[in-house]
């Protein structure tokens, strides 16, 4: 007692030395400390406990104080009279944080996360969190399962669809601008969501691209390329992160002491809380790592974990370790103390209710929408545009037959985790084009087959509706359950029929405009000849139609990069633009070096790829500085110019390439980009800055250092640039 009030004397005196948040945050701590020394143990492991949904025995467990947590509870109503239960009918009255996969909006659904990186639009992306936040707090939720920032170089891998693509930094300005946008200014704002980065970490790196499976990867890749977008989203504030099912190099990484206990609350001083995957520690037993789950809960929290989710693995009998000494209580305290830090910040005590009649004035509001529109278009890749055929030349087009079982598809577009997006909200391509045509042009449509079943019964009356028109939009892709959780492909084609509609359909010799409508990258390499143009749409939510009749009609002129490779065949995979020379690289005109004898070692299309309606030229590359120490940043300026007919949007993106070091460095590797809006003629310079600290390397023993020699470095529109320059890191004097 006499050393709570000693303490209580200390923190009050600071008090006074300290700035507001830091006061607030004293506040809280003091408060926790009160609320602690009140609690059962069986009140302490409530708070580390989540479930999915309710009902009589929930409701029981959380009048005990024996839930902390819930997930997919939906409405207002709902929410809050749970809410109640804990609030007025539990002894310490301890709210409970409600979460839920907010992933790519709530009921406003934007475009699925892998598309919206190939905007490379951070401020717009983040707006996207703000309004996904605004409609989720407004019904009650506290918390989203996301951003979801694990770095994906394999599209067999379904979940390649809720990330932001191959590529770490990208992933960090990414993972950072979409904490700032779902938490706000301030976690107690009634329009902000606590962030969770998921799934840590390595999740990405299952072997064969099959979800859930083994990861087994050095340390040099795991913080090289896994572990920079949850870093990033850690310093931009992440009130918690949720541990990820897969192993790495044989720990799991829900009972991983490396990553969790070590590298995020050691290294990077996470004052947030880790909550599992869904039942990530109960399979643990599968992992072969326990024999029963109060063993694995034992393991998972010793290891970092705060709270389980659906695993039943932290109840109270883990009481028994901490009396054995297997459990040191302190790691309950500070998984509790992590919790309900969250609960404080969140002003959850204060304000535990949301107002029912809130969402009424906030869900699908005229902005969302129009902000939904607008990262919709940004995020279309432009694959290929033979003959501009694109934009469609409206007036010399008479009919459009716009074919394909995804055409007027309106489930499609809003993607894997669609929270509570309807599919009566969505646009359909046939929609946003009848609406953006009509009286125009007259438009033909047909499915002509399934997206994945077999069966060419439809072909004929597709082909008739072809030959009548001018030219045909294709819309073909994978149905929104083919990508995300669980769905992985060993085949990376177009399913089902399509191809064989498309190569049908090409024997008319009638122009094809193909859209594209996926959650990954697919490989075209039999479908790229069959077009005459391709536009990558991904799906793109609510506003998927109209965004795609922006882009057909010239209304928006394409921007999007993509932000991961397209393979040229299966057997390439894994393909990504940040990869090692070797010590052999491929060589054409010899044998004995590293490639294929059936197919090139590049991508189809390379990551950072997207053409636009006009052309950009580069030109002029200048290194302010090319002797530089490491406390400097290197400043690379180059002018852009659009050289086409009509004002177009460049993704300038700088690339550094460390020729030689003391362990092996990628080709290149991305370290800035900008996008510029350039109207027809314009020329602008364009200047990057990247701090030489970020130009380091884990050496031989696994310190990140800045290594003084020579290095290069690219400036171009995809990652294939060839501008470049050399600069020189020095050491310090
Ligand atoms: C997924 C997570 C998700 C969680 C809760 C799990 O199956 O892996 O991404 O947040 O379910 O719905």
């Amino acid at each position: 007692m006499h050393t709570i009030k000693r303490s209580m004397l200390v923190v009050t005196l600071l008090a006074g030395w300290l700035g507001s948040q830091e006061r607030e945050a004293l506040g809280i701590e003091q408060k926790i400390d009160a609320l602690l020394s009140r609690m059962t143990f069986a009140e302490k492991i409530g708070q580390m406990t989540q479930f999915s949904g309710t009902d009589a025995r929930k409701e029981e467990q959380i009048r005990a104080g024996a839930i902390g947590s819930l997930l997919n509870v939906i409405g207002a109503a709902e929410n809050n009279r749970l809410q109640k239960i804990a609030v007025e009918e539990s002894r310490l009255k301890i709210p409970l944080i409600i979460g839920n996969d907010v992933i790519h909006g709530y009921r406003t659904i934007f475009p699925i996360p892998l598309a919206w990186s190939a905007s490379w639009d951070t401020a717009l992306i983040r707006q996207a969190a703000r309004i996904a936040a605004k409609e989720a707090r407004a019904v009650g939720i506290h918390w989203t399962f996301a951003p979801m920032v694990d770095i994906a170089r394999d599209p067999r891998w379904g979940r390649i669809a809720e990330g932001a693509g191959e590529d770490p930094f990208l992933g960090a300005a990414i993972a950072r601008s979409l904490v700032c946008g779902f938490q706000g200014s301030s976690l107690a704002d009634p329009q902000a969501l606590l962030a969770c980065a998921k799934h840590y970490v390595a999740y990405g790196g299952a072997e064969g691209g099959r979800d859930y499976n083994t990861v087994d990867i050095s340390e040099r890749t795991l913080r090289e390329i896994y572990l920079p977008p949850f870093e990033a989203a850690v310093r931009a504030g992440a009130g918690s992160l949720m541990s990820a099912f897969n192993e790495i190099g044989g720990i799991p990484a829900s009972a991983n002491p490396l990553t969790l206990r070590q590298i995020l609350k050691g290294e990077w001083a996470f004052t947030g809380f880790v909550v599992s995957d869904w039942n990530s520690i109960g399979e643990l037993l599968n992992h072969g790592l326990a024999a029963n789950r109060i063993e694995a809960g034992r393991q998972s929290l010793i290891a970092g974990v705060d709270m389980d989710m659906e695993g039943l693995c932290f109840t109270p009998e883990l009481e028994e370790f901490v009396k054995s000494g297997a459990l040191p209580e302190k790691y309950v305290d500070d998984a509790v103390r992590r919790i309900l830090r969250m609960k404080y910040r969140l002003g959850l005590f204060e304000n535990p209710y949301t107002d029912p009649e809130l969402s009424k004035n906030v869900l699908m509001q005229a902005d969302h929408l129009a902000a939904a529109r607008e990262l919709a278009r940004r995020s279309i890749v432009l694959l290929k545009n033979e003959k501009n055929i694109l934009p469609l030349n409206l007036e010399n087009l008479k009919t459009i037959a716009v074919i394909g079982p995804l055409a007027d598809d309106n489930n499609a577009p809003l993607g894997t985790w669609r929270c509570q997006g309807r599919p009566e909200d969505v646009v359909t391509v046939l929609s946003g084009l009848r609406q953006r045509l009509a009286g125009k042009v007259k438009l033909l449509s047909a499915k002509g087959c399934d997206i994945q079943k077999a069966g060419q019964a439809h072909f004929q009356s597709a082909i008739e509706k072809v030959r009548q028109s001018d030219v045909v939009i294709m819309v073909l892709g994978e149905g929104a359950e083919m990508s995300g959780e669980a769905a992985c492909r060993s085949e990376l084609g177009l399913p089902g029929e399509q191809l064989n509609l498309l190569r049908r359909v090409a024997e008319t010799g009638k122009p094809i405009v193909l859209v594209l409508m996926n959650g990954r990258p697919l490989v075209l390499s039999a479908v790229e000849p069959l077009a005459t143009a391709i536009v990558e749409t991904w799906h793109l939510g609510v506003q998927h139609g109209n965004a795609v009749a922006d882009v057909l009609c010239g209304d928006y002129n394409p921007s999007g990069k993509l932000t991961v490779s397209f393979p040229r065949s299966v057997g390439q995979i894994p393909v990504y633009y940040n990869h090692k020379n070797t010590g052999r690289p491929a060589n054409p005109g010899s044998k004995y070096n590293s490639k294929y004898l059936d197919v090139d070692n590049s991508p189809l299309y390379p990551f950072g790829y997207g053409n636009s309606y006009t052309r950009f030229e580069y030109s002029g590359l200048k290194i302010a500085n090319t002797r530089l120490q490491t406390s400097e940043d290197l400043r690379v300026s180059v002018s852009v110019k659009n050289v086409g007919k009509q004002a177009g949007t460049e993704v300038v993106q700088l690339y550094v390439q460390d020729l030689v070091a003391s362990v092996t460095r990628p080709v290149r590797e991305l370290k800035g980009f900008q996008r510029v809006t350039l109207s027809a003629g314009q020329q602008e310079t364009v200047t990057l800055r990247v701090p030489v600290t970020q130009l380091g390397c884990y050496d031989i023993n696994l310190q990140y250092r800045v290594e003084p020699g020579e290095f290069r470095v690219y400036v171009g529109g995809d990652s294939r640039a060839e501008l470049s320059a050399t600069f020189n890191v020095v050491a310090a004097q």
